[in-house]
């Protein structure tokens, strides 16, 4: 059973003071809860992410048989995909596994080494190359729209490999992708390679529960059954009509009146160094659905907030500096493990090291949590917005109730900010844009315009030779 407690205390102005949210704020947008509710009821056809935890039972068992089949096979696995389709499988890998994963014998893993690839940096590219061998390598490359130039263009550098060594590629590639779409799924079809289906309605942001991390989870021994049973433990609290007893329409309506109060930055701070790309997660998540120009009537609403992501203790050494003394402008979202999966021990110094003897006998789980408290202490008194999620421990159950409850919350904050949470033109237009400048049939015209831009005033450009 997944154990985490959200408290809001230090949102409000009887936690921090004038610049927290009073009570007739809540009082006035608490009566927005209906229509929220309402609104989520009506696109939950469309919302299919909302059903994965509990719709999955045949996927789930085709992707265990599929992983058990790699995991006797393969020695690497890497995963290609960008931004949705791959930032949850990033999330789970660092915060479920060993930290040093990859580096662990065989015997210690519980799996191959896994290689989550997203940019297209020659650079890291080639240095992948450099430490995988292609011929024990499975490749699950994801892409729901199955055209993304990045993915794509990697999983030709798969191929091309493969093939010059004479390997069977249907033994080594799984695609995950649309069931229709695309030019993943024709080559899918074309040349029968084994495919997961990214479901109608679960875009790529909303996709870890789906295949897209599915797959790789069990590859590398995460239980993704008890991932489904923690987000179906959230669900059922997060789809409550009452807002005092749903944390998730409780922080989008706070973060809401929040950003009606030009507080525009969401800075997610965990204190636990497998929780960093959970944090990354949620910075894409929160940016791509909430940051839109026009609302859902077309009015120019330009609405978001930037989401941050830091991590504790390391940033209390380079940005609390600011989140303390800085411009209101921002709520600190401090997640905090209660019980990691170590616990270790400050031993005493066998040298003199009379100031710091105090610390002997002590430990490092005390240590990093004093160190939260002690900043969120600080960052309460200077008055700024902040609140805490707690996890019991981390585990898969409570991991994925914890990506549930953002989910829940990012799509009752669009609600709020009545704009489509689940579309992202900004995104399309760069897109398209790249296809025109790597001369892509069909997107000349975008290529001449994007030609004649103009260059630009050389005063304001500088170099250094
Ligand atoms: O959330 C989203 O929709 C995006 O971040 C996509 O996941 C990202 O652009 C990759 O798209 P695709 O999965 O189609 O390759």
């Amino acid at each position: 059973m997944a154990k985490i407690t959200i408290d809001f205390n230090h949102m409000l102005a009887s936690g921090i003071g004038e610049h927290g949210i009073c009570e007739e704020e809540i009082a006035r947008y608490a009566g927005r809860i209906a229509k929220v509710h309402e609104g989520l009821c009506a696109k939950r056809q469309m919302n299919a992410w909302r059903e994965l935890p509990h719709n999955q039972d045949e996927i789930v068992r085709d992707i265990l048989q599929t992983a058990e089949k790699i995991r006797e096979k393969f020695e690497y696995f890497v995963v290609f995909g960008i931004g949705g389709s791959a930032l949850g499988m990033k999330a789970l890998f660092s915060a479920l596994k060993h930290p040093r994963y990859n580096e662990l014998p065989r015997e210690k893993r519980q799996g191959p080494k896994i290689y989550i690839v997203d940019n297209v940096d020659p650079d890291s590219l080639n240095a992948l190359l450099d430490v995988i061998d292609i011929r024990k390598t499975a490749f699950n490359v994801i892409t729901k729209s199955g055209n993304t130039v990045e993915t794509m263009s990697q999983f030709m550098v798969a191929l091309s490999m493969l093939e010059n060594l004479g390997e069977d590629l249907k033994e080594h590639i799984f695609l995950t992708t649309d069931k229709e779409k695309g030019i993943l799924r024709k080559i899918a079809n074309e040349y029968g390679f084994q495919t997961f289906v990214v479901p109608d309605g679960v875009g790529g942001r909303f996709s870890v529960l789906s295949p897209v991390g599915l797959l790789p989870a069990a590859v590398i021994g995460i239980d993704i059954e008890a991932l489904l049973r923690g987000a179906a433990e959230m669900h059922a609290l997060c789809q409550k009509p009452a807002l005092e007893e749903n944390p998730a329409y409780m922080y989008a309506m706070l973060y809401f009146i929040a950003m009606k109060k030009g507080v525009n930055i969401s800075v997610m701070m965990p204190y636990a160094d497998g929780l960093l790309c959970t944090a990354e997660w949620y910075a894409q998540l929160w940016a791509e659905s909430l940051g839109k120009k026009v609302d859902i009537r077309g009015n120019t609403v330009h609405a978001g907030q930037t989401p941050v992501r830091a991590l504790g203790v390391t940033d209390q050494h380079s940005q609390v500096q600011l989140y303390n003394e800085g411009p209101f402008d921002k709520i600190i979202t401090f997640v905090t493990v209660q019980n990691f999966r170590t616990n270790m021990q400050i031993p005493a110094s066998p040298i003199e090291m009379r100031d710091t003897q105090y610390l002997a006998g002590q430990s490092f789980n005390k240590l990093i949590a004093s160190e939260q408290a002690a900043t969120e202490y600080a960052v309460t008194s200077a008055g700024k917005m902040n609140m805490r999620i707690t996890l019991e421990r981390v585990d898969e159950e409570s991991l994925a109730a914890l990506l549930f409850f953002l989910e829940m919350a990012t799509a009752a904050a669009g609600e709020f900010l009545e704009i489509d949470a689940f579309d992202q033109p900004g995104v399309e237009a760069g897109k398209i844009a790249t296809f025109a400048l790597m001369g892509r049939e069909g997107y000349e015209q975008k290529a001449e315009e994007l030609s004649k831009k103009e260059k630009g005033n050389p005063d304001f450009c500088y170099e250094c030779n």
